[in-house]
């Protein structure tokens, strides 16, 4: 797959066929985390690929939305200790991970783990340590359900401006004005006019 058509194509997937993903496969994901750049150089983020079903089921635990993700072929949690932990750094290996996936036909969905006490538990790392995101990944469902959190994306033209901000707040207030509620982003669906 083109690495641009990847990029864009990539969607949020919680739906998976039970089948493993191969080995090769694997590797190349996380080789694509970790050839992400970090700030300084520091390299502060490690990976724990989960493919144990008891551990899986353990971190579904660990999150407010991850009931689902006992079914993923594997997960992987992405970690450093409190005080080195960057969620840019963090976010950049979970993208590098997922759009390589993808372009092997692997499903992925980031999912937040809100109970650090339970995520701890469940993997045993360090009481210094965070695991602030684990990312799901399996061959996606056919048929699989839509989300209900599926729109499109916010239009070029209102996400983008171009030498000065100002713009930013005109579209808050017009949005607010149409009943838009940023918490929970389910209104943008009654918008026409967005591209993908
Ligand atoms: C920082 C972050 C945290 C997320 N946490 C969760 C989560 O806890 N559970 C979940 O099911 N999806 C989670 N998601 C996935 C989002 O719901 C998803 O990116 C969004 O709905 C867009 O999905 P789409 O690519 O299918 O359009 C998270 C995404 C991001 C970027």
């Amino acid at each position: 797959m083109d690495p641009y058509e990847a990029i864009i194509s990539k969607r949020d997937l919680r739906h998976y066929d039970g089948e493993a993903v191969p080995e090769q496969i694997v590797n190349r994901i996380l080789q694509a985390g970790r050839m992400a750049g970090s700030a300084k150089n520091e390299e502060a983020t490690r990976l724990l690929v989960v493919r144990d079903q008891a551990m899986k089921n353990s971190l579904a635990e660990a999150g407010d939305f991850s009931s689902w993700i006992g079914t993923a072929a594997f997960i992987v949690g992405l970690a450093a200790s409190t005080e080195s932990l960057r969620m840019f750094d963090v976010g950049r290996m979970a993208q590098n991970m997922m759009v390589a996936a993808h372009s092997e036909g692997v499903a992925s969905c980031p999912v937040t783990l809100h109970h650090q006490d339970r995520a701890r538990v469940a993997t045993g790392f360090a009481a210094d340590w965070e695991m602030p995101m684990v990312i799901s990944f399996g061959w996606p469902l056919p048929d699989a359900p839509e989300s209900p959190l599926r729109r499109r994306r916010v239009a070029l033209g209102e996400l983008v401006s171009y030498d000065r901000c100002l713009r930013f707040l005109r579209v808050i207030r017009t949005r607010r004005r149409q009943g838009f509620r940023f918490r929970t982003g389910h209104r943008a669906r009654r918008w026409s006019g967005r591209s993908r």
